[in-house]
Order: structure tokens, then C-alpha cells, then sequence
């Protein structure tokens, strides 16, 4: 094990995702992640993700189905690739504050394009605060 691996103090999330699936549906959550995994390109997280367009297109669409699983709809990623066990997924990958950072801007500006994907103001907050706690538990080195 990587002696450099850092644990969050805060531990693992300790709120579930807001269960606003029905209301966003699984094209949203589509379009939402491909069009954020698009912005990752030319910032200091690029390197962490596929230059290929299909590669980068199907690593969007992984998050986007784990995203409609936690928000109460089909469970599609745990159908395909198991139990999602994410932070252990995201070890293999340098994230320390400074890339959670560049993640969450580019998941905010994908946000705004997809006009919070048409939840209420109350609810884009509620979603926005999940966010920024699962991804804080993403990080696995101190920076
Ligand atoms: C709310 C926060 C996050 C969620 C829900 C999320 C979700 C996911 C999911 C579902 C995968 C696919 C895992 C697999 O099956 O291999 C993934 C992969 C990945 N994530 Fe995240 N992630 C989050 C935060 C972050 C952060 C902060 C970073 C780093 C800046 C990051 C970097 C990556 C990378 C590099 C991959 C692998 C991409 C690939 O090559 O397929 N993630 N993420």
C-alpha cells in the first residue's frame, strides 16, 4: 500500500444523495457528465482521464449511471461493474485537494450549462452539498 495514502478526517459520507432521479432522468445525467468530463480537458486534472474520445465518453457515462443509482434510479452501475466501493476505485488515481477542486469546477460549469438539471434552487443546493462531501472522501493524497 502506498505509504503517501491520505484518509479524509471526516470519514467516509455520511448523508446519502438526494433521491432526485425522477426528476432528472438518465439523459440529463448523461449529457451532465459528458459535457463535464469534456471540460476536464486542458485543466491540471486532464491527465487523470482518457485522451481517447471514446474512453473519455464511456468513463462519463460510468459516472452517470453511478450517479443515477445513489439518486434513486436503476442501479445500472452496480448491474455492470459491482459494487461501487468508489473510494477505493479512485486510489489508483492522485486526487489531493487541488484536483478535487479543479473536479468540482468543472462539475459546477457543466452544472450551469445543464441549468442545474432542472431542479429548484433549494434542491441544486441540496445536490451541490452532497457533491462537495462524497468528492471531499475522494481524496487519497494530503497536498
Ligand atoms: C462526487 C464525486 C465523484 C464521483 C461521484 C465520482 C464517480 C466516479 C465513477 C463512477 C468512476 C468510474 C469508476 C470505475 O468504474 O472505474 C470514476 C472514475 C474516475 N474518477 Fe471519479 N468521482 C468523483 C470525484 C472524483 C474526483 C474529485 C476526481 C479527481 C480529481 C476523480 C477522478 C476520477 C478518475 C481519474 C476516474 C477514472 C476515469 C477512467 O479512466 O475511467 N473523481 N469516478
Amino acid at each position: 500500500m502506498d505509504s503517501q495514502l491520505y484518509v479524509p478526517p471526516q470519514g467516509p459520507p455520511q448523508i446519502s444523495a438526494p433521491h432526485f432521479f425522477d426528476k432528472i432522468g438518465l439523459e440529463k445525467l448523461y449529457e451532465m457528465a459528458w459535457i463535464q468530463y469534456q471540460l476536464f480537458k486542458g485543466t491540471s486534472i486532464a491527465s487523470l482521464f482518457p485522451v481517447e474520445e471514446e474512453a473519455l465518453k464511456e468513463a462519463s457515462e460510468k459516472q452517470a449511471e453511478f450517479m443515477a443509482g445513489v439518486m434513486g434510479g436503476p442501479r445500472l452501475y452496480i448491474e455492470k461493474h459491482g459494487p461501487p466501493r468508489m473510494r477505493a476505485r479512485h486510489v489508483p488515481f492522485v486526487i489531493d485537494e487541488a484536483a478535487r477542486q479543479a473536479w468540482l469546477d468543472c462539475y459546477k460549469q457543466a452544472f450551469v450549462q445543464c441549468d442545474g438539471l432542472g431542479l429548484t434552487q433549494d434542491e441544486q443546493q441540496v445536490l451541490l452539498g452532497w457533491i462537495e462531501g462524497f468528492s471531499a472522501w475522494m481524496v487519497n493524497r494530503a497536498g
